[in-house]
């Protein structure tokens, strides 16, 4: 079976656009062959493109993810995707509320998937200056390379 995942945030317009990104390019490194796309947990940003500071970090290490537009989790996404992948801890918890009884998808924390950093959220940035950009760039390309070098294992 081919996995999927789908990368949550709060508003999908920072963190999981790029979590999507960075994933999207290590899988084609790869070459693992994986659905991919990403929401977010809240719905007051859905159908913008992604922050322009998000766009920025993309842009400036070789992804452009202007096409993308913010979209909310929905029921049908937990049997859709094999992996649903949280940004930090509140958005796993919401994830789990929103769960419906028969949802097959495995739910996990992005950072979860790289040894040492268990547990560990990627910060929101949208808050914060545009050098939080840069470290959710950093975060989520460690995050990204581990869980795809495990899909490809199989584990
Ligand atoms: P994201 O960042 O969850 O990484 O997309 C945020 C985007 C929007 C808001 C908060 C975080 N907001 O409060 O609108």
């Amino acid at each position: 079976m081919i996995p999927s995942v789908l990368f949550v945030c709060l508003g999908n317009i920072c963190r999981s656009p790029l979590a999507e990104a960075a994933f999207r390019e290590e899988a084609r490194r790869l070459k693992l062959e994986v659905v991919v796309d990403s929401a977010g947990t809240g719905g007051w940003h859905v159908g913008e493109p992604p922050d322009p500071r998000a766009q920025a970090v993309a842009r400036r290490n070789g992804v452009d993810i202007s096409a993308l537009r913010a979209r909310q989790v929905k029921p049908a996404d937990f049997r859709r995707f094999t992996h649903v992948v949280a940004l930090d801890d509140d958005n796993l918890a919401n994830l789990r509320r929103l769960a419906p009884a028969d949802a097959t998808a495995e739910l996990s924390l992005l950072l979860d998937h790289v040894e040492g950093r268990e547990g560990q959220p990627v910060a929101d940035p949208y808050f914060g200056d545009d050098d939080g950009f840069d470290l959710t760039w950093t975060d989520v390309t460690v995050g990204a390379r581990s869980l795809a070098q495990k899909l490809r294992r199989n584990d």
